[in-house]
C-alpha cells in the first residue's frame, strides 16, 4: 500500500522510519518531511496544512492511508475533509476528527469532557473576559501555585506556572486580552498538581485499543529540569513508577473512559490519544490529552514496537485493532534531543552538521530541524536531531546517545546530559 505520513519533524522521521520497515508499505511518502525523511521514504513540497494540494497528491499517488503526525491539520479537519470528499472518502486517515481533536485543541472542552465521563484531572474554571471576576475569585479559593491554560493551541507555550495571588490574577487578565491571540481568550485555571510525569500512548479504532509503550519526556531546557519549556529535550522509555499495578489504573479509570465517552457522544477518533498524565500519591491524574504522538517521545517510542506498525494502523482504518499483535521490545531506549544554541529563544539556521555517520551501531540519528542544501546536512529549526538507541537498561541505551550526541558536529549545538536522571 502506499502511505503518505503529514508532518516534518523528529517525530515524523520516527514515524516514517517505522512505517517503511512493513512489509506491508510499497511507497512511503512525506509531506513535507525533511532531510532525515527523505532517506526512508519520498519528501513532496507540500504543507501538512494544505488540504487541497494533498487531496490532488493522493489521488494522482494512489494513496491507501494518510498518517497524520502534528496536531495542526487534525485541528483544522482533515479527517472531515476525507470524509465529506467523494473521492476521498475510502482512503483512511489515521486521526481524529475535527470535534475529537478538540480534546487537544481547546482545554476547556477536555475538561468539560473529563467531568461529564468521571475522568480524574485536576479541579479547575474557565474564564472569559466576560467572568474575569469569578476568575479572580476562583484562584483566590486555590493554595499557590497556580495553573493557567489557554484554551487553544499555543505551540505548547499557552500553560503559566505562578507562585504569587497577584501576579497570577495580573497575568490572567493579560492572557484574557490576547497574549497568546484568540487561543487565550478563555483561559483554563487549574489546580496545581505534584508528582511525576509520563506519557501514555494509545492507539483506538473509536472501539478497541491497543496501549503503545509509555514513555517519559523532558520539557526543560536546562538540566535538572530548570530553565524554559521546550518542544522536548530527550525521552525515556519505559518509564519504571508506571508499572503495571499504575497501568491497570490508567486503563480502567482514563482509558476506558475516554474511548467509550468519545463514542457515546459521537465523537469520531480513529487514531492516537496521547495522556499527559501525573502520578499523585500513586493515582494517575489527567494533566492534558493530545491528539496525536508525542515528539520527541516518539523518536524512544517507536524503537520499542516490534511488530509491523502498519499492520496496527491498518486495524484502526479497518476498525479490527482488536485482532492485530502489538509486541513491545524488551530492551530500554532514550532519545537525546539536539538543538541550535539559543533555543528556545533565538537561534541561527543554516549550519553545516557533520559526524552523522559516526553515530554508533545501536542508535538511530533521527532529523528533527534539517535539510539539504547543496549536498550538505544543515540546521533548520531549534529541534535539530533526536539521538535514539537501545539498551539492557536506560544507562546502557543513554551511554550510546551522549556517545552519539558528542559524535556529532555543528555550530553551537547543545543537549541535556541528564536525560532520565529522575527515574
Ligand atoms: P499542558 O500543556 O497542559 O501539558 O501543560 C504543560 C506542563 O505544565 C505539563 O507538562 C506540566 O508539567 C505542567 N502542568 C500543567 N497542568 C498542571 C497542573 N494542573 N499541575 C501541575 N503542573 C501542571
Ligand atoms: N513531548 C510533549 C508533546 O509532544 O507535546
Amino acid at each position: 500500500m502506499n502511505i503518505l505520513l503529514l508532518g516534518s519533524g523528529g517525530r515524523e522521521h520516527a514515524l516514517a522510519w517505522k512505517i517503511a520497515q512493513s512489509p506491508k508499505t510499497d511507497r512511503l511518502f512525506i509531506a513535507p518531511g525533511n532531510a532525515g525523511t527523505a532517506r526512508v521514504g519520498v519528501n513532496v513540497p507540500i504543507s501538512a496544512e494544505d488540504f487541497p494540494a494533498i487531496k490532488a497528491f493522493v489521488l494522482e499517488n494512489g494513496i491507501r492511508m494518510v498518517v497524520v503526525g502534528p496536531e495542526a491539520p487534525l485541528v483544522k479537519g482533515i479527517y472531515d475533509f476525507f470524509k465529506q470528499d467523494a473521492a476521498l472518502q475510502d482512503i483512511p486517515v489515521i486521526g481524529p476528527s475535527k470535534q475529537g481533536a478538540q480534546l487537544e485543541g481547546s482545554k476547556d472542552f477536555a475538561k468539560a469532557f473529563m467531568q461529564r465521563h468521571r475522568i480524574p484531572t485536576a479541579g479547575y474554571k474557565s474564564v472569559t473576559a466576560a467572568n474575569l471576576e469569578e476568575g479572580y475569585a476562583f484562584l483566590g479559593s486555590l493554595m499557590p501555585p497556580y495553573v493557567l491554560k489557554a484554551d487553544g493551541l499555543a505551540a505548547g507555550k499557552g500553560v503559566l506556572i505562578l507562585d504569587n495571588l497577584e501576579e497570577a490574577k495580573k497575568e490572567l487578565a493579560e492572557m484574557l486580552q490576547g497574549m497568546f491571540g484568540d487561543a487565550s481568550r478563555t483561559v483554563v485555571i487549574e489546580e496545581f498538581l505534584d508528582g511525576i510525569e509520563c506519557s501514555v500512548f494509545v492507539l483506538s479504532d473509536g472501539t478497541d485499543y491497543k496501549i503503545l509503550p509509555v514513555a517519559k519526556d523532558y520539557k526543560r531546557i536546562g538540566e535538572g529540569n530548570t530553565g524554559l519549556n521546550t518542544g522536548g529535550m530527550g525521552a525515556v522509555s519505559p518509564v519504571p513508577f508506571a508499572d503495571g499495578h499504575f497501568m491497570r489504573k490508567v486503563e480502567e479509570r482514563i482509558i476506558r473512559p475516554t474511548i467509550a465517552g468519545l463514542k457515546a457522544e459521537g465523537l469520531d477518533y480513529k487514531g492516537f490519544i496521547f495522556l499527559g498524565l501525573i502520578k499523585v500519591k500513586g493515582e494517575p491524574v489527567v494533566i492534558e490529552y493530545n491528539c496525536r504522538m508525542g515528539d520527541p517521545e516518539t523518536e524512544a517510542v517507536m524503537l520499542r514496537i516490534q511488530s509491523d506498525f502498519v499492520d496496527l494502523l491498518e486495524g484502526v482504518a479497518e476498525g479490527n485493532i482488536a485482532k492485530r499483535t502489538l509486541t513491545e521490545d524488551p530492551r530500554a531506549t532514550v532519545t537525546v534531543v539536539l538543538v541550535s544554541g539559543g533555543y528556545p529563544e533565538a537561534y541561527e539556521k543554516g549550519k553545516t552538521i557533520e559526524g552523522l555517520d559516526e553515530v554508533p551501531a545501536g542508535s538511530i540519528a533521527f532529523h528533527a530541524g534539517t535539510k539539504k542544501i547543496d549536498g550538505r546536512i544543515v540546521t533548520d529549526g531549534g529541534r535539530v536531531l533526536a539521538i535514539s538507541s537501545y539498551g539492557k537498561d536506560k544507562e546502557e541505551a543513554l551511554a550510546r546517545s551522549f556517545a552519539g550526541a558528542n559524535a556529532i558536529r555543528f555550530d553551537k549545538k547543545y543537549f541535556r546530559s541528564d536525560i532520565g536522571f529522575d527515574l
